[in-house]
C-alpha cells in the first residue's frame, strides 16, 4: 500500500453546548456529561498536505493560517501530536503541511478551537484510511472525534451534527467520556434548522483560557453538586429534544449556561467573564419574550459574546429584534447568522 505524497481537505464547525462541559480530569475525560448544536456557517476549512520521509524521529510539520506562515499556532497543534502520536503512529513517517482558515472573523471571540481540532482530526483520519482502506465509517468518524477530544474537548463533538453529546450519561445509549455520539433520538420537528445568531460583544483575547477554567473545578467547592446537575440536565433535555417543549428548553439552556459563569464566580482565583452588555442583552431577551411569547433564549461560552437561539419560524422577527434593540451592544456592531448543522464535511 503506498501512500506517498497528497493531500486531504475537510471542513469542521464550531458547536455550542446546551448543557456545559466544564471541568475535566487527566486525559481530556470530562467531570460530567455535555450535549450541543453542531453549528453550520461557522466554520474551519483545513488542508492537510502530507509526504513521506524517513522516520528519523524527527517529527516536523509547516502550519498556514490564511495561505500565511503562523508561528504562533504551532505549539498547540504540535502538542496535539505529540498526544495522539500512540494512537497514530504512522504520523511519524511523514512530513505535513497544514494549511487552514475559519469562515468567521479572526479574533472575533468565537473559538476556533473545536471547529479547528475536528477538521485536522478529519484529515487525519483520511490518511489513515487511505492507509488502511477497510476501516468502516462509524470507525472513521468515531476515531476522529476521539483524536479531536485530545485537542480541545469540546472539538469531539463538532465531528457530527446536529446535536451531539459528549460523556458517559445513563440514559444515552452509547454514549462515551471518549468521543463525541450523535443524540439518539429523532428530534423534535420545533428544532429544525433552530437558529443562532452570535452577537460579538467583546472581541478581545480570553481572559481566562478554558484549560486553565477546567482547572478551576478542582477543589471548586460547588463542583460535584454542578455535575449531578449537569446529569440531570442531559436527562431532561434529552426528552425536550424529542418532545419540543421549547419552554422547557429554554430553562435548562438559559440555566446551564448561567451556571457555567456561576462557578467562574465562585472559583479561587475569580472571574466575572460577562461584560455589561452581556447583561444589557440578556435583560432585553427577556423582556423580549414575556412580552411577545417568543420561545428565544441566550446561551453563553465561557466569554461575554451571546448566542441567541431561537426557531426558524421566528427568524424574521428576531433579527428585526437584533437590528433594532441588540446590535448596539455589539463591538463594532458585529453579530453572526448560524443555525444548527450536520458535522464536517469533505
Ligand atoms: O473544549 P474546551 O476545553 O475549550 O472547553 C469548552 C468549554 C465551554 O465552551 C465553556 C463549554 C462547552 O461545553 O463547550
Amino acid at each position: 500500500n503506498v501512500v506517498e505524497k497528497g493531500s486531504f481537505q475537510w471542513s469542521a464547525p464550531s458547536n455550542i453546548a446546551l448543557v456545559k462541559y466544564w471541568g475535566k480530569k487527566e486525559n481530556q475525560i470530562p467531570a460530567n456529561p455535555s450535549v450541543s448544536f453542531t453549528l453550520n456557517h461557522c466554520k474551519t476549512i483545513t488542508q492537510l498536505g502530507f509526504d513521506k520521509k524517513q522516520n528519523d524521529g524527527v517529527f516536523s510539520f509547516d502550519l498556514l493560517f490564511e495561505g500565511q506562515p503562523k508561528e504562533d499556532f504551532k505549539p498547540k497543534i504540535q502538542k496535539f501530536f505529540e498526544r495522539i502520536f500512540e494512537y497514530c503512529p504512522y504520523l511519524k513517517d511523514f512530513h505535513f503541511t497544514i494549511d487552514t482558515r475559519n469562515t468567521f472573523p479572526h479574533s472575533s471571540g468565537i473559538a476556533s478551537s473545536a471547529s479547528g481540532m475536528a477538521a485536522l482530526a478529519m484529515n487525519i483520519m483520511s490518511l489513515e484510511k487511505a492507509l488502511n482502506p477497510t476501516m468502516t465509517d462509524e470507525y472513521f468518524h468515531q476515531k476522529a472525534s476521539f483524536l479531536a477530544r485530545l485537542g480541545s474537548g469540546s472539538a469531539c463533538r463538532s465531528i457530527k451534527g446536529q446535536v451531539v453529546v459528549w460523556g458517559n450519561h445513563a440514559e444515552i445509549n452509547g454514549s462515551s467520556n471518549l468521543f463525541g455520539v450523535e443524540f439518539p433520538s429523532v428530534l423534535h420537528e420545533n428544532f429544525k434548522n433552530y437558529q443562532d445568531t452570535v452577537l460579538l460583544v467583546d472581541k478581545g483575547e480570553k481572559q481566562v483560557s478554558s484549560t486553565v477554567g477546567h482547572d478551576l473545578m478542582h477543589n471548586h467547592p460547588f463542583a460535584e453538586r454542578r455535575f449531578e446537575q449537569a446529569h440531570t440536565n442531559l436527562s431532561k433535555i434529552k426528552s425536550v429534544l424529542a418532545s419540543g417543549d421549547l419552554e422547557a428548553f429554554i430553562k435548562i439552556v438559559e440555566s446551564e449556561a448561567l451556571t457555567l459563569h456561576a462557578m467562574m464566580m465562585t472559583s479561587m482565583p475569580y472571574f466575572i467573564l460577562m461584560k455589561p452588555n452581556t447583561l444589557e442583552i440578556i435583560n432585553k431577551i427577556w423582556n423580549f419574550r414575556n412580552e411577545t411569547q417568543i420561545p428565544v433564549c441566550f446561551t453563553l461560552d465561557a466569554g461575554a459574546n451571546v448566542h441567541v437561539l431561537y426557531p426558524e419560524n421566528s427568524k424574521e422577527i428576531i433579527l428585526q429584534f437584533i437590528k433594532n434593540e441588540l446590535v448596539g451592544y455589539c463591538q463594532n456592531g458585529q453579530y453572526i447568522c448560524d443555525q444548527i448543522g450536520v458535522g464536517a464535511q469533505a
